[in-house]
């Protein structure tokens, strides 16, 4: 995978999140603040628009006391993180066997050709993007994908209409409120 180069976004860390950095780093000894890094990269990511450039990851290895090499092969191994632009609304659909098995190739190739995008690919008006990751426990459901904090579950054609159009209505939620 290949890394954003690091202009492409100012780095945004407010005084809330730097609170909660210290508090994180707070709950390990000295030496192993990298034990916080999957929390703070969460952290980051939702303060910047949802990826991670270079140089938001090289701030979170200054945070941490880290190598920013350690923040790149983390960052870059978990699908949950971005080192580039997203969506708005950015379907995750999950492309292992129960959901591939009940259409899911076909579905993200729908739902690309809808929005105009290949995969990976932001649509001009920065709205959607589509990603496709490995299995995300939901397989009972499957197809299925993931849009922020919740899942959409047996997916049709029909029901990705339903969900594209309620995301540009301003309808669908994102974030959990727990
Ligand atoms: S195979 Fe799709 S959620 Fe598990």
């Amino acid at each position: 995978m290949s890394l954003n180069v690091k202009t492409q976004q100012p780095v945004v860390i407010s005084e809330k999140t730097l609170a909660r950095v210290a508090e994180l780093k707070s709950r390990f000894p000295e030496g192993k603040h990298k034990s916080a890094l999957l929390t703070v990269l969460h952290e980051v990511q939702d303060e910047n628009n949802d990826w991670l450039t270079v140089d938001a990851m090289d701030k979170i290895a200054e945070l941490l006391n880290i190598k920013p090499i350690e923040v790149y092969e983390v960052a870059s191994f978990y699908s949950m993180y971005n080192q580039k632009p997203v969506g708005k609304y950015m379907f995750e659909f999950c492309r292992t066997s129960c959901c591939v098995t009940r259409g899911a190739e076909d579905l993200i190739e729908y739902t690309c050709n809808k929005l105009g995008v290949k995969e990976g690919e932001v649509t001009p008006d920065g709205l959607f993007s589509v990603k496709g990751v490995e299995c995300l426990g939901a397989c009972g459901y499957a197809p299925m994908l993931q849009l922020g904090d919740f899942y959409h579950e047996f997916l049709t054609p029909e029901k990705m209409d339903q969900l594209i159009e309620d995301c540009k209505a301003g309808k669908v939620e994102k974030l959990s409120k727990v």
